[in-house]
């Protein structure tokens, strides 16, 4: 195996599946591994290098699969192991890498080491692969401090002992059914190298992690000072007691271990919400993780001077550990680009209540994700594409109330609806029983109109957002991909323009007026109509033979 085939995860498109809401093969209104595999003809001509499945073990789902209890089965609502075995061969066939989702700082309540935990009571070993701590006050009946859950609440939870008194808390960052690790004790530490290898071995191409930078927790830390911040949000405060402890790079390294012991080796992404940039290369160092998200990216507004910045912080930060950028847009946690790039402000919070309020304009949205999708796909390093961006599926943002699942919805009292919006499963026929996605409904129910967002609607027709990623997708790959990213000075203030090597270009016009294309030979892909071949229109992109 060469070099550059072992480093082929330094350019590579990853397409998210959030396997729930892709494609149902079995009828149940579930997307499921038999669905994913009719569909992987569909991705390999879509022009992406990997997938990355999002949690498919078995769970209760009250966290959409990120609540896991058992990280070595498949959940039956998605199938099974043998299954799983076909997937993997299958998409290797096409040329495809499969990442699975890795879930170390917490499981389900329904995860046998915590009904265990439950029955052996305070102080047994088996209490101690979680966190459980006395309460304060009389009777230890308020929680041991004042941290907060990331999806709102208290982050601890009372038990009942077996004999029915009230006893111990625990602790969960995420919802009460997702009770935090004890990362201190071996035996986590063991049974998490044991879990990459079962999955490694079944022949797994490497994992995104999930709260890549939670695990390693100062339980004696003081109480936080919290604003009405957002989900998913970490008060700024230094040396913050649960979330990028210098702690959790030790831990890397020995996954890293694990990963290098297979040839060609596997790969690690890390889901890891901190800041500023020089935290996030820390996860890159040479012997920890691969790559990360880039949610800096994600966060930006739709504004020259933020994406230059993060662009070039981004690229700055993570050439000085060797690691490439990463590119992304959406995903399960986040508002789709269309919608909040449709809004008056388009920079997003952090995470899942991040979300901007205000009207949409869609079609504006539209445009402004056509024009996103060429700028991230010229950047140099690699990129992420989540289910149905694709398609500029947009946000679905009136969801009956009765339908919405996130557990978000529950624990901000009804405040923020969370983030079901963006899971809403996909549409690949116009018409029909959930629009193609399978034959027993949808779980979430989708909106009127949602066919037209089809694939099947989309297939062939070049102004599609669909055509629009084939077309930048294959015509990526002719991107010099070692030539680094070099600015071209451009006219306008609102324009962001580069070049990758001597023979291409790339040019967005993020303000409101026309602007004069640098001199080119030959327009090779643009992201909407152009008036002239010297002229830029607002909200469009144009790659360029210069
Ligand atoms: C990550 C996941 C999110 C999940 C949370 C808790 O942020 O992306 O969906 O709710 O972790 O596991």
């Amino acid at each position: 195996m060469t070099q550059a085939s072992r480093d082929w995860w330094r350019d590579a498109v990853i397409y998210q599946v959030y396997i729930r809401s892709f494609a149902d093969g079995n009828g149940d209104g579930e997307g499921d591994i038999a669905g994913l595999r009719a569909r992987l003809p569909y991705l390999r001509d879509l022009g992406i290098d990997a997938l990355w499945i999002n949690p498919w073990y078995p769970s209760p789902l009250n966290d959409g699969g990120y609540d896991v209890a058992d990280f070595r089965d498949i959940d039956p609502r998605f199938g099974d192991l043998a299954q799983a075995k076909e997937l993997l061969d299958e998409a290797h066939g096409l040329g495809l890498k499969v990442l699975l989702d890795i879930v170390p700082n917490h499981s389900s309540w329904d995860h046998q080491w915590f009904k265990e935990a439950l029955a052996a009571g305070p102080g047994s070993p088996e209490r101690a692969r979680y966190i459980f701590r006395d309460g304060r006050g009389p009777d230890g009946a308020l929680p041991p401090n004042n941290w907060r859950s990331v999806f709102g609440g208290p982050a601890w939870e009372r038990v009942t002992d077996p004999d029915g008194t009230p006893g111990q808390w625990y602790f969960h960052i995420f919802d009460v059914s997702q009770p935090d690790f004890d990362w201190e004790n071996p035996e986590v530490r063991a049974e998490f190298l044991d879990i990459l290898r079962f999955w490694f071995d079944l022949g797994v191409d490497g994992f995104r992690i999930d709260v890549a930078h939670g695990m390693v927790k100062n339980m004696n830390g003081p109480d936080l000072p919290y604003d009405e911040s957002g989900l998913l949000d970490r008060p700024s405060i230094a040396d913050h007691p649960f979330f990028d402890r210098d702690g959790v790079h030790e831990i890397y390294r020995g996954w890293r271990e694990v990963a290098d012991s297979y040839d060609p080796p596997k790969l690690y992404v890390a889901e890891a919400w901190v800041e500023p940039a020089e935290r996030l290369a820390r996860y890159l160092r040479d012997d920890e993780l691969h790559s990360a998200f880039n949610f800096d990216y994600l966060k930006s507004a739709w504004t020259a001077a933020d994406l230059r910045r993060s662009i070039d912080d981004s690229v700055s930060t993570l050439a000085s550990v060797g690691a490439p950028a990463t590119w992304v847009l959406e995903n399960h946690d986040v508002e789709r680009v269309v919608t909040r790039y449709g809004r008056e402000v388009t920079a997003s919070g952090t995470g899942h209540a991040g979300k901007a309020k205000g009207e949409v304009d869609v079609e504006l949205g539209t445009r402004r994700a056509r024009a996103a999708a060429l700028l991230m796909l010229a950047l140099p390093g690699g990129a992420y594409v989540y289910q149905g961006q694709e398609l500029g599926l947009p946000e679905v943002l009136d969801l009956p109330e009765e339908s919405l699942q996130d557990p978000v919805w529950e624990r901000s009292g009804h405040t923020e609806r969370g983030r079901d919006g963006c899971r809403v499963p996909l549409p690949w026929a116009t018409s029909g029983s959930s629009y193609g996605f399978g034959s027993g409904g949808s779980w979430l129910p989708q909106p009127d109109g949602w066919g037209e967002l089809s694939v099947e609607a989309a297939d062939g027709e070049p102004a599609s957002m669909l055509s629009l990623y084939r077309d930048a997708l294959r015509l990526r790959r002719s991107i010099p991909s070692v030539e680094p990213l070099a600015w071209i000075d451009a006219t306008a203030e609102d324009v962001l323009a580069f070049q990758r090597g001597r023979g291409f270009a790339c040019v967005v016009n993020l303000g409101a007026a026309p602007v004069e294309l640098p001199a080119h030979r030959e327009v090779i892909l643009a992201s909407g109509p152009l008036d002239s071949d010297s002229r830029l229109p607002a909200d469009t992109a144009v790659w360029l033979a210069v």
